[in-house]
């Protein structure tokens, strides 16, 4: 593969599959709006660095996409705002997580890509059926319009697509979205200082190196239809989180409040045993030992 182009390459999970991908040597272009954070720098540079090339633009905008995608020959599609800002301005969220999508999926056919890997979300579960999408958030319902577009585009001009349906995602770099309580608990403990988690109730908590190896693996993989699978991790009550943290940094001082997610807390994991390599999956226990991990080195790097 001579190049891959990550959307959304200043944020969180892109840091972790550009780690992954910089490691086996592929070359990454990463797009993101100006002022967007640079995370994959914090996490993969400097031993990387000559593999990343930022490129700004807006995934709003079908040619500063086309651009983007130019001498590429892969594409992993992440870019797009999170259920707060969905919910702030829908319109700008459909603008920026569907039509930004399509742009996307009309530049891999324009350029002759054969497969496009994007961040779908277990949001598009709403609270009451965990296997039936019912979504209930603006944020979940564009997610399950990309998924249908996704089929479409495979039916009608066989651009083949993996999506995958992570649930939380937490880990070293989570800092935004109301799903990272978990991760910012993680950093609080660290700095000894008291955080609330704005939500309760029970979820799927998946580590972000786990996520990040799915969409690696799918890269590399066969691409035939458009897929999409549920990424669940470990199901938690957000109790058993903050006690899992307080076990590991025993003077933590963590509570959570607020309602629970808006998705059905008993969502599994379907098929991705040949996309996430059976055995690597993080429990909780190391996740969190992990975050602690990373928190704490750039603590005393400060
Ligand atoms: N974090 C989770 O728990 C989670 C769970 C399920 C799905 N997802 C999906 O995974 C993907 C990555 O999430 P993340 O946690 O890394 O979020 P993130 O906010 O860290 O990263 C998203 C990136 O998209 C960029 N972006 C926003 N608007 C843009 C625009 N108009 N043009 C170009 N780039 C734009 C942002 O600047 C940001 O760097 C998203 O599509 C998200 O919906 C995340």
């Amino acid at each position: 593969m001579k190049q891959v182009l990550i959307t959304g390459g200043g944020g969180f999970l892109a840091a972790w599959i550009a780690r992954r991908l910089a490691a086996r040597g592929t070359r990454l272009r990463l797009f993101d709006v100006p002022g967007a954070p640079r995370t994959a720098s914090d996490i993969v540079l400097p031993r990387h660095a000559s593999q990343l090339d930022w490129r700004q633009g807006d995934i709003r905008s079908a040619d500063d996409v086309r651009a983007a995608m130019e001498g590429c020959d892969a594409v992993i599609h992440l870019a797009g705002v999170l259920t707060p800002a969905c919910s702030a301005n829908p319109v700008r969220g459909a603008e920026i997580n569907l039509i930004g999508s399509l742009h996307v999926f009309d530049a891999a056919r324009a350029q002759g890509l054969s497969k496009v890997v994007y961040a779908s979300s277990a949001g598009v579960y709403g609270p009451a059926h965990s296997r039936h999408p019912e979504p209930a958030t603006h944020y979940g319902a564009f997610k399950l319009a990309v998924e249908g577009a996704a089929r479409a585009y495979w039916n009608e001009h066989r651009i083949a697509s993996t999506g995958f349906r992570p649930f939380v995602i937490y880990g070293p770099g989570r800092e935004t979205g109301v799903s990272a309580g978990p991760s910012l608990a993680c950093r609080a403990a660290v700095r000894g200082i008291p955080y609330t988690i704005g939500f309760t109730g029970a979820c799927g908590l998946v580590y972000v190196d786990d996520v990040a190896e799915a969409f690696e693996n799918a890269l590399f993989a066969p691409a035939e239809g458009a897929k999409v699978f549920n990424l669940v991790g470990e199901l938690h009550t957000i109790d058993a989180v903050i006690a899992e943290i307080r076990r590991q940094v025993p003077d933590a001082d963590l509570r959570a409040e607020g309602p629970p997610l808006t998705i059905a807390a008993d969502v599994t994991e379907e098929g991705p045993d040949e996309l996430l390599a059976a055995g690597r999956r993080s429990t909780l226990a190391e996740g969190i030992a992990a975050t602690l991990t990373h928190y704490r080195s750039l603590e005393e790097s400060a």
